[in-house]
């Protein structure tokens, strides 16, 4: 199957901008997005590249012209075909008291949108993350909202409560803590969650997914703290730890692309964002990474030719 023309024919994803590697401790390499193989180089030279400023190189190996690309939330962004809108805003990450933290790219053979998905689910956290982001008998999911930013056509999920022992680093007692989901874009998802040294403001987690192809990702953990005490390492070592449990299940998903038609999988109220997010993605002709992108005919070529 040709992967390219594949991506090539999902217009949003194709003109999305997409994470291709960290850049903190950023060195000249290869990667893939949708299919194809990069060579992702620091600015100028540089081994270390400030965010937003001296913009590193991406270029594509099979055709030898570089792509466009940005620095900004603590990853290398590209895009291979033209950028309809801007790197998703998170202003957050721009507060001179937060710390910007890149805790680890994983790759997981499965489709990212599966990775997304499981990142709004918090139904899991008692049988998955036993003991961190929930125990038992606190199984039950409370009732939350779901809005859509029109505007911006975003989806959030607010008022998400859930009980955990050991919420984050900082937490050193079980919390009750609050959430609100947001799916930026097809790849991209963002976490609010209580931070408990200041529980007035949000820690912000975000997930930054980068489809290899359909049915493998990267996803780069990125963190956004109001914690001046933890030493980064402990800090990337807690993501890290929570991130090891959920690959367990991913890797297990099937099949390993997204079904987006209502109901294959059986949803209850509980999933009320995963079965928005679905939604959201069919309504959008969103194909790559789903199950409805795993035909290639020679007829949809041509539609395009
Ligand atoms: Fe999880």
């Amino acid at each position: 199957m040709d992967t390219l023309s594949d991506a090539a024919r999902d217009a949003l994803i194709w003109n999305d901008w997409h994470p291709v590697a960290a850049l903190d401790g950023l060195r000249a390499g290869r990667t893939r997005l949708l299919g194809v193989e990069l060579y992702v180089e620091p600015g100028d030279g540089s081994s270390n590249v400030p965010d937003g400023s001296n913009a590193p190189r991406v270029t594509r190996l099979d055709l030898g012209t570089p792509c466009h690309a940005r620095a900004r939330h603590g990853v290398v962004w590209a895009c291979l075909g033209e950028p309809r809108a801007d790197i998703v805003a998170i202003p957050e990450t721009a507060e001179p008291d937060r710390r910007l933290l890149h805790a680890g790219a994983f790759r997981v053979h499965v489709s990212g949108l599966r990775a997304v998905e499981n990142f709004l689910d918090m139904g899991h956290f008692p049988f998955v993350h036993t003991g961190y982001l929930g125990v038992e008998p606190y199984t039950e999911v409370a009732p939350y909202r779901i809005e859509h930013d029109e505007a911006n056509d975003e989806l959030y999920a607010r008022d998400c409560r859930f009980y955990q022992p050991r919420a984050a680093m900082t937490a050193d007692a079980a919390l009750d803590v609050q959430y609100v989901y947001r799916v930026a874009r097809p790849y991209i998802a963002v976490l609010y969650k209580t931070c408990p040294p200041q529980p007035e403001r949000f820690d912000v987690i975000a997930l930054f997914v980068q489809p290899l192809d359909e049915e493998w990702c990267v996803a780069h953990t990125v963190m956004s703290y109001l914690d001046d005490a933890s030493p980064d390492e402990a800090l990337r070592g807690f993501q890290q730890t929570i991130f090891a449990q959920d690959i367990k299940i991913l890797v297990n998903q099937v099949p390993k692309r997204l079904p987006l038609t209502a109901g294959s999988e059986h949803p209850v109220l509980a999933d009320a964002m995963s079965v928005a997010y679905r939604r959201w993605l069919r309504a959008r002709g969103v194909t790559y990474g789903t199950t409805e992108g795993t035909t290639d005919s020679p007829s949809q070529g041509a539609q395009h030719g």
